[in-house]
């Protein structure tokens, strides 16, 4: 299968949303990632839910909601209700994250768990087999705008091979610093789904850039 592009509205200009949304409808791109931050587990407030509300009522393209929060199990069916098609947790903040997923499941989304750069995959062995999605962070979450960590394409490729060994159908995407130059690595590494903020938004034509990532 041909790598997915995810778009993050972390990098969009805020004032002009509905503008950038049709720009991501418009585009080749197939995801809009939407990043939702507490300030608490990671040191940065971005939004929430009448933010989300507003890009569901313009975009065209399915919802891959990631939460940067502690305690997200008291929001599932909130963030189902907002828009949300794919909800991803953190491995970091769940105390029972077979309950999480389970829970993500009965309210009717995909479910996807994200690492850490510190966070090895082998803690995913016994979930992979429920998980639609696992996203591997390639910079600290918080930011938008930061430097690839190169020790990713090992966590991609062991990854890849967790999931060929279990015959789970989770997706692997990419998070944090992807660029036209990691890009080809990553998908060679096994990578399915690549997010994009600063390089696609900072860019002079948004929909070219979008067009040549997915190359
Ligand atoms: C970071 C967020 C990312 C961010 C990526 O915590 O999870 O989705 O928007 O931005 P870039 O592509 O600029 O690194
Ligand atoms: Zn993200």
């Amino acid at each position: 299968m041909a790598h997915l592009i995810a778009p993050s509205i972390l990098a969009a200009d805020f004032a002009n949303l509905q503008r950038d949304i049709e720009m991501i409808n418009q585009s080749e791109a197939d995801w809009f990632h939407i990043d939702v931050m507490d300030g608490v587990f990671v040191p940065n407030i971005s939004f929430g839910m009448p933010v989300i509300s507003a890009i569901k009522k313009h975009a065209k393209k399915t919802m891959d909601v990631h939460l940067m929060i502690v305690e997200p199990d008291k929001f599932i069916k909130e963030f189902k209700k907002v828009g949300a098609d794919i909800l991803t947790v953190h491995y970091e903040v769940c105390q029972n994250l077979h309950r999480t997923i389970q829970e993500i499941h009965n309210a009717e989304m995909k479910a996807g768990v994200s690492l850490n750069p510190h966070t090895p995959i082998s803690v995913l062995e016994d979930v992979i087999q429920d998980l639609d999605l696992v996203l591997i962070m390639s910079v600290n979450p918080g930011f938008g705008g930061q430097n690839f960590i190169e020790n990713t394409y090992k966590k991609i490729i062991q990854l890849r091979d967790l999931i060929d060994k279990s015959g789970s159908g989770a997706m692997i995407e990419v998070d944090g610093g992807v660029n036209d130059q990691n890009t080809p690595k990553l998908v060679a590494a096994g990578a399915d789904v690549l997010v994009a903020g600063s390089f696609v938004f900072k860019s002079d034509d948004p929909v070219k850039t979008i067009k040549n990532l997915k190359l």
